[in-house]
């Protein structure tokens, strides 16, 4: 069954632009109903024009508080006839209502729950793994609950830490990770084969 998507970014958006190729490439059964970025000068939202994506802003600068920032959202996401919210570098929580619980993905450029939480994306994250001298990283797709980088794990990979790594080259790493886990985990919703009991997801046979 084709899933509908609302994809919800705050910067370059490499993240959507996979997504859009995996949907071009028939590789995922997706179709993105509407893109929403937090700032309005989100690279984001240019590529999702270059796709004739519907797309809209909602700043976050522009709402006082989470709780402001979130309605907003929401009363924009069910505007349209969406399945999966995918949040795809979006750097802001957003509450999860009771019937879109497992209805929302994150990604995260690292092995939950290391190097995560308020604070930790993009660079600091590939900066702190260095920093502390780990000697793997990787790529979690999760469900989205009401704290930063914390619901239950759908997929996740790991990638060597190379002795003369730096954040750019084990972002490259981690970031082709991405580029495979995301549109598999979204297409394994898609597929209605992920089965959630607590915090453990279960991926079930083709
Ligand atoms: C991706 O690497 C994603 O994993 C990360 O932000 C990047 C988004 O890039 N997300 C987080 O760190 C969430 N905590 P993009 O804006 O080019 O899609």
């Amino acid at each position: 069954m084709t899933v509908n998507l609302a994809v919800l970014l705050s910067g370059s958006g490499t993240t959507l632009q996979n997504l859009i190729d995996c949907i071009e490439d028939g590789t995922l059964d997706a179709r993105i109903r509407i893109v929403i970025a937090s700032r309005e000068d989100a690279y984001g939202l240019v590529r999702a024009g270059n796709h004739g994506i519907p797309a809209a802003v909602v700043a976050r600068k522009e709402h006082k508080g989470l709780d402001a920032f979130s309605e907003a959202l929401w009363r924009e996401i069910r505007k349209h006839p969406v399945d999966l919210v995918v949040l795809a570098g979006f750097m802001s929580l957003i509450h999860v209502p009771a019937d879109f619980e497992n209805r929302m993905m994150n990604i995260h450029p690292a092995l939950i729950p290391s190097f995560c939480g308020k604070g930790m994306y993009g660079h600091h994250v590939h900066e702190a793994v260095l920093a502390y001298g780990a000697k793997v990283s990787g790529a979690t797709v999760h469900f989205v609950d009401e704290h930063y980088d914390h619901g239950p794990i759908i997929l996740q990979e790991a990638v060597s830490v190379l002795d003369d790594d730096t954040p750019d080259t084990l972002a490259d790493r981690v970031q082709a990770k991405e580029r495979e886990l995301y549109p598999r985990a979204v297409q394994l919703f898609a597929e209605g084969r992920l089965r959630v009991a607590g915090r453990r997801v279960k991926v079930l046979p083709a």
